[in-house]
């Protein structure tokens, strides 16, 4: 009986885990990106589900971004996010279009 509920204390914590850290990064994604790219912001929004996940995991690196975003997004943070838009991606399997409000 003890193990069986130990097991279910886990199973609660291991669930919350996942979850509140899928919202991070997507908190990280809105608080970083959505920064310049929201409604009435000096840049259109954007979001996961608008690109691919490859050309996502290249457009950084690649400098492709028009803004030096180095000032305000840190390499750990760039790569929780990048990792969110891959996983989010056009040709992912849970694509998401509507993290940012257009
Ligand atoms: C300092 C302001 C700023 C921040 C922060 C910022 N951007 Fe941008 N971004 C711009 C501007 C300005 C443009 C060019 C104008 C436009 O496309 O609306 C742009 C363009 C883009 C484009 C090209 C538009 C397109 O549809 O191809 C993408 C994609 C993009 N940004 C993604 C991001 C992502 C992802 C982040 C967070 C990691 C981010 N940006 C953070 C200002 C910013």
């Amino acid at each position: 009986m003890k193990g069986r509920l130990i097991c279910i204390v886990s199973l609660c914590a291991m669930m919350f885990s996942t979850v509140a850290f899928a919202a991070d990064d997507a908190g990280l994604f809105l608080q970083k990106c959505g920064s310049c790219h929201k409604k009435g912001g000096q840049a259109a929004p954007v979001n996961p589900a608008d690109k691919a996940g490859l050309v996502w995991e290249k457009y950084f690196t690649r400098d492709r971004h028009p803004v030096d975003l180095s000032v305000s997004i840190n390499e750990d943070e760039m790569g929780t996010i990048v990792e969110y838009l891959k996983d989010h991606a056009a040709d992912s399997d849970q694509p998401e279009s509507a993290t940012m409000p257009k």
